[in-house]
């Protein structure tokens, strides 16, 4: 099954995005970047362009992005950072699973993405990893789903939700069965191996009632997801989904969705 995104969700969650990204994260690969003249970047699963939008403005050098998706409906929407950063940036329309052969065109110093490696194989996975070290690039990829979450107002059916989403997450997103929240631990270990020095940190988004229309669309999604995986139980599902909500609106419930975010410089640049 190959997953589309409407440009509807990725603008709903492009605030929530860039408000979890992890500070510490982002410190170290500014610090990386400033011993450079100009860096060319590589952003897998680029979308509508939201990772460019908020990385670009920290890196304080003049930049070329190439921007990778399959989904030319999402690239054709793609836009740039605001004024004042000056980067130059090219679309590409390109499956991931030939990702490598684009990568050696572009020559990237970094290769980045954001909201992705959770719906990725391992053997994809793998061939990231071993390209990235090859390519002598640093790797920064933020916002993937560790598999986590927490209500501020337990509900009976939490854990069961959950735990049917993400044996949902698992599922073939086009790549072979996806990593779900395993990935980034799998991630760590691949670079590690590749003798990258590798840091991780938690990226979580909270929301509350202010949150609402995002919250509304993850809620919904959570129990779409739930009832393929489960059909049986697709009326609770429902259910809960319309309990959540409303205790979502009253102002009584926050929400913690854990993502995380990882760095991985090259041995070389110590
Ligand atoms: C969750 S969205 C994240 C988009 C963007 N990085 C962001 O943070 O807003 C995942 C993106 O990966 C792209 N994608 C998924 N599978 C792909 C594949 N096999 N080849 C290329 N792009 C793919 C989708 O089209 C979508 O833009």
């Amino acid at each position: 099954m190959n997953e589309r995104f409407q440009a509807t969700w990725l603008d709903l969650r492009e605030a929530a995005d860039h408000q979890a990204r992890a500070p510490e994260l982002l410190e170290s690969l500014s610090a990386w970047v400033a011993g450079k003249s100009s860096l060319r970047v590589l952003d897998l699963g680029a979308g509508t362009g939201s990772n460019l939008r908020f990385l670009a403005p920290h890196l304080n050098v003049p930049q070329h992005w190439t921007l990778l998706d399959h989904d030319p409906d999402l690239l054709v929407q793609a836009r740039p950072p605001e004024a004042g950063c000056p980067v130059q940036w090219e679309l590409v329309r390109c499956d991931l699973a030939q990702w490598r052969e684009q990568a050696e065109a572009s020559r990237p110093d970094l290769v980045t993405a954001s909201a992705l490696i959770d719906l990725v194989s391992e053997s994809w996975l793998e061939s990231l990893a071993s390209g990235c070290a090859q390519l002598g690039a640093a790797v920064h990829i933020v916002l993937s789903y560790d598999g986590t979450v927490r209500w501020s107002d337990p509900d009976p059916l939490d854990d069961e939700i959950l735990a049917t989403v993400n044996a949902h997450q698992e599922r073939d997103k086009g790549l072979g069965s996806a990593l779900g929240p395993r990935a980034t631990q799998r991630l760590v270990h691949l670079l590690d191996a590749c003798g990258y020095r590798v840091r991780t940190a938690a990226s979580p988004w909270v929301l509350a009632s202010g949150s609402a229309p995002l919250a509304e669309h993850l809620i919904a999604g959570w129990v779409q997801a739930a009832s393929e995986q489960n059909p049986a139980r697709s009326d609770e599902y429902r259910d809960w989904g319309a309990r959540r909500m409303s205790n979502l609106m009253s102002g009584r419930t926050k929400i913690r969705v854990g993502h995380m975010d990882l760095v991985a410089l090259p041995e070389s640049s110590r």
